[in-house]
């Protein structure tokens, strides 16, 4: 690397990552509290989104979406849209430069089995709200105005998108995705021992469909360069995905395709996957040679996947005591025509508690829809929330409390596949969130508090997600300063990534938080995963820990031929603090500067690769845990929940910034209200188009929905997961939030809601009009 450009480059970074004033010059640890060291750049604005890069003679892309569910493009009429001053081309699958059409091009690293949508490619339409057609014009208004003037006209074909009509289709899934479990195997006699048991349950549950929101739209601007070299910023949970995918559908040399995405304003999921303004803004600008962006509305973020609809039916027998002795878990849920995307929903309840008598089944619908997608804690959010809430019925059945028929059924080892944890915390949660929560003191009978007009309920649930660990390479660089650049083609969805990886760093090399530079969000670094499934800080982060601990042996190698001092120091001790390379306890000590230098360059670099350890890894169930508490108030004569107190403890491993992680924690039990109270997309099933897409009619958990949420972290040390003891905390949030909810709105009320959002009308509604009952009512 040229010493210049390289100090250039952190100048550039640094700008974007400020250390607050009053935590920047001290030493920091793991588990240290700081504040995001790129809050300023987000707050002031400095930090650019995908849709703020410009470029002289920009051109702006709007698509142009299908109105009906399936069938087949008869003729597009662009003259009108044409015929506008300004607007300078039309894309659609007749015009449109040349793409690939095999399935194998469009694979993306998260891609479910089957074949994925290939925007633009023929005359199919296979849902409505599918992009048909791009305009291009000199404005965003007229692009938009021009859209608007685009006839597209299509020979419907009859569609299905009700999940209720199509159950009848429900099938195993017959591709597979990579990362996959299917539900454990049958164990014991779990329909005989039903028959016998002291306590049953039989439950059915229906979650309605939703939409990912995130505050920043998908977004992409393509930059032509003059060499033809397309860089392209996009919103997206993994730059070299994208990167990827768009130069195998174009068939371009990777090398002419960047993909940027250094700030993304939240994902959740919906960026895990190449979205289809990535490939029609690449369209665009191979075929104008120009630079283009695309931008989608508000309203277009329905047209990309979403969470699935879902039935489930569980069934538990337990004995008079209350220990489980039969458990059936089943449920299907819609996918795509094209694709089976897949989702663990079942699982879960075989890790959570350990039964004999078990048995588990998963299937997929599928609908005229876009393939559903990932959204924070796919299957979980699902899955969690039937045996959670079934657990809780369990417990009023056998007259125990909730939190002790829990801890009557504690599974020390994983049931399904006999393993132990690797670390498992969610005793302690149990304990420690029901002491702040003072749930000692919860009166056993439902309807038994009232104030005013509000009834008022505790309810708890347990909550889980896989602690996962990918793989990812770290640069680290080290200036005669210094200063430290670490490189990674990491992603910051809003996480705090920048802030723990740099942390990490600070700590492990004993340096304050100033000297470290992370840098990310660049196709062009060394691999990184997308970041997904919580596994970033497990990954990078002990991607981040082995490169700095490569640094120091480098340097103790060094400072070891300087200084016969440094004989008997040692790596861990080694520490780079004040312009010094120094060994705690033996009082060597070498000016940095010189150290680096001695080898003749004015930097060190060091790259480090981590693979996890797959064959230790195997021999243990790896997962994070929560115990969720709630308190919720209830006014029957107006069918109002009011989530009035939320605790939330979270055994994630070792903490590597309390501030940021709390954050997590705090927006998914946001999550978990909205999912649980407001969130809901609701089809037209005789048009097969969502409705409800915009937030004047897709509700969201705003402020004055959300209590204070009290976040308390159960530390454990797992090094199992990670190099340094961390798990992850993207998606635990979410997880038995709305369980917890329905628990507590049943304590208050008498009242079961087996379907979410639990909206006033369920709230009002009889019994009976819950779960499998209500989704018949939906259906059209
Ligand atoms: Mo998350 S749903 O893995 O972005």
């Amino acid at each position: 690397m040229n010493s210049i450009s390289f100090f250039d480059e952190v100048e550039r970074i640094r700008q974007t990552q400020q250390p607050m004033a009053s935590q920047g010059t001290g030493s920091v640890a793991i588990g240290t509290p700081l504040t995001r060291i790129d809050a300023l750049a987000k707050v002031t604005g400095s930090a650019r989104y995908a849709a703020e890069f410009r470029q002289d003679g920009l051109l702006y892309g709007v698509v142009v979406n299908a109105a009906v569910a399936r069938g087949r493009i008869r003729s597009i009429d662009t003259s009108r849209a044409l015929a506008l001053e300004g607007v300078l081309d039309v894309l659609t699958h007749l015009n449109r430069p040349r793409m690939r059409s095999l399935d194998l091009f469009y694979k993306d690293m998260t891609a479910p089995g089957g074949s994925p949508f290939k925007p633009l490619l023929d005359e199919r339409v296979h849902y409505s709200g599918q992009p048909v057609g791009l305009v291009v014009a000199t404005s965003l208004e007229l692009a938009r105005l021009a859209a608007s003037l685009v006839d597209v006209a299509v020979d419907a074909e009859p569609h299905e998108t009700s999940l209720h009509a199509g159950l009848a289709r429900a099938r195993e899934p017959s591709h597979l995705k990579v990362g996959y479990t299917p539900p454990p195997q049958t164990r014991g006699d779990a329909h005989g021992a039903l028959l016998t048991a002291a306590h049953t349950v039989d439950a059915e549950f229906y979650a309605g469909v939703e939409h990912h929101n995130p505050m920043e739209m998908h977004a992409t601007t393509a930059l032509y360069g003059e060499d033809g070299h397309l860089t392209l910023y996009d919103k997206s949970q993994g730059s070299q995905n994208c990167r990827w995918i768009v130069s195998r559908v174009f068939g371009l040399p990777k090398d002419k395709v960047t993909v940027r995405n250094a700030f993304v304003g939240g994902a959740f999921g919906a960026g895990l996957r190449p979205q289809h303004n990535l490939l029609l803004a690449t369209m665009a600008a191979l075929q104008l040679r120009r630079s283009v962006r695309v931008v989608l509305t508000r309203q277009q973020m329905f047209t990309f996947g979403h969470r699935p609809e879902t039935w489930q039916r569980v069934r538990l027998g337990a004995d008079a005591g209350g220990r489980l002795t039969a458990m059936i878990h089943e449920a299907a849920a819609e996918t795509s025509r094209k694709e089976d995307y897949v989702e663990v929903v079942v699982n879960w309840s075989s890790q959570l508690y350990p039964c004999a008598n078990a048995r588990f089944a998963y299937q997929v619908v599928p609908l005229d829809q876009h393939s559903p997608m990932d959204m924070r804690a796919p299957g979980a959010a699902h899955g969690v929330h039937a045996i959670e809430v079934a657990m809780d019925e369990l417990a009023h059945a056998a007259k125990l409390d909730p939190l002790e028929l829990r801890r009557l059924n504690y599974a020390h080892r994983d049931g399904g596949q006999d393993l132990p944890f690797s670390t498992k915390a969610l005793k302690q949660c149990y304990d420690e969130g029901a002491r702040r929560f003072g749930w000692d003191r919860r009166l056993p009978l439902p309807r038994s508090r009232q104030e005013g007009n509000e009834w008022i309920g505790w309810g708890m649930a347990t909550g889980t997600w896989d602690a996962l660990q990918m793989f990812a390479r770290v640069r680290a660089t080290l200036s005669a300063s210094g200063q430290v650049l670490l490189e990674s083609a990491a992603t910051d969805i809003g996480t705090g990534t920048y802030t723990a990886m740099a942390q990490i760093a600070a700590a492990e090399l004993g340096v304050p938080m100033e000297a470290v530079t992370f840098k990310l969000g660049d196709s062009r670094l060394p691999v990184a995963p997308i970041q997904g499934g919580s596994a970033h800080v497990a990954t990078v982060g002990s991607a981040v820990h082995g490169a700095c601990e490569k640094l120091k042996k480098d340097l103790l190698r060094r400072a070891r031929k300087m200084d016969p001092a440094f004989a008997k120091a040692n790596v861990a001790a080694l520490t780079l603090r004040d312009g010094r390379v120094s060994c705690a306890g033996t009082g060597a000590s070498l000016p940095l500067s010189a150290v680096v230098a001695c080898e003749g360059a004015d930097h060190i670099e060091v790259k480090y690769l981590l693979l996890p350890n797959a064959l230790r890894q195997r021999k243990y169930v790896r997962a994070v845990h929560s115990a969720v508490f709630v308190e919720v108030r209830v006014d029957e004569a107006l069918g109002a929940v009011r989530v009035a107190r939320v605790v939330s403890a979270i055994a994630a491993g070792r903490i590597v910034n309390p501030v940021t992680a709390r954050s997590q924690i705090i927006g998914g039990v946001v999550w978990g209200i909205s999912q649980a109270l407001h969130e809901e997309t609701l089809s037209d099933h005789a048009i097969g188009r969502f409705m409800n897409h915009s937030f004047a009619e897709y509700h969201v958990a705003t402020n004055a929905d959300v209590p204070d949420v009290d976040v308390m972290f159960i530390e454990e040390d797992d090094r199992i997961v990670s190099r340094f003891g961390a798990k992850g905390v993207g998606e635990i949030g979410i997880v038995g939030v709305a369980a917890a909810i329905s628990n507590a709105i049943f304590h208050a009320t008498g009242r079961r809601i087996r379907s979410t959002p639990m909206t006033p009308d369920k709230v009002m509604a009889p019994l009976a009009d819950e779960g499998w009952s209500a989704m018949s009512k939906r259906a059209t």
